[in-house]
């Protein structure tokens, strides 16, 4: 736009208006992007909560046994995680002596459950969720038992096989 001055007369030399067609499509792709970010907010606030609600299925670890020590590796009252197939997995060695084996994937949100010898007890920090030594979910957001593997002492190897 400009301001032209001839003598005492001022006039405005405004430039055409632009079309309505011009506008319209400006409005549409802000409301599609406005849209498509409304959207997208959306899903990241929902899918949390559903994988929430919905913990995740335990799928195959593709490995039916596995060593999972020594024999003289684990004291009472102590665990150690091993890999299992793809997974993590928990051998806990009682205060008794006893050998318990586990999967160590929190049936909640599938981080890395913990063998705690203070409580004994198994321990999720993710979510403060608790098992007892036999994986069945005592406290906090786990839905079901931990998978229980046996345990075989063969000479001085300390073997688990998925039942
Ligand atoms: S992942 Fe939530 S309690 Fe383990």
């Amino acid at each position: 736009m400009q301001i032209m001055t001839t003598g005492d007369a001022v006039s405005l030399d405004v430039p055409p208006p632009e079309t309505h067609a011009v506008d319209s499509s400006r409005r549409k792709l802000l409301k599609r992007f406005l849209g498509g970010g409304i959207l997208a907010s959306l899903g990241s606030f929902i899918y949390p909560v559903l994988r929430y609600i919905v913990p995740p299925v335990e799928t195959n670890l593709g490995v039916d046994s596995v060593v999972a020590a020594s024999a003289n590796e684990l004291k009472p009252n102590s665990a150690k995680i091993f890999r299992f197939g793809s997974r993590p997995a928990l051998l806990i060695r009682t205060a008794e002596g006893d050998y318990r084996a586990m999967s160590a994937t929190c049936t909640h949100l599938s981080c890395t459950v913990q063998y705690r010898k203070d409580v004994r007890q198994i321990w999720c920090a993710c979510h403060n969720g608790t098992y007892d030594l036999n994986g069945r979910n005592m406290s906090g957001p786990p839905p079901r038992p931990l998978e229980q593997y046996q345990v075989h002492v063969q000479g001085d190897e300390i073997q688990v096989i998925r039942t």
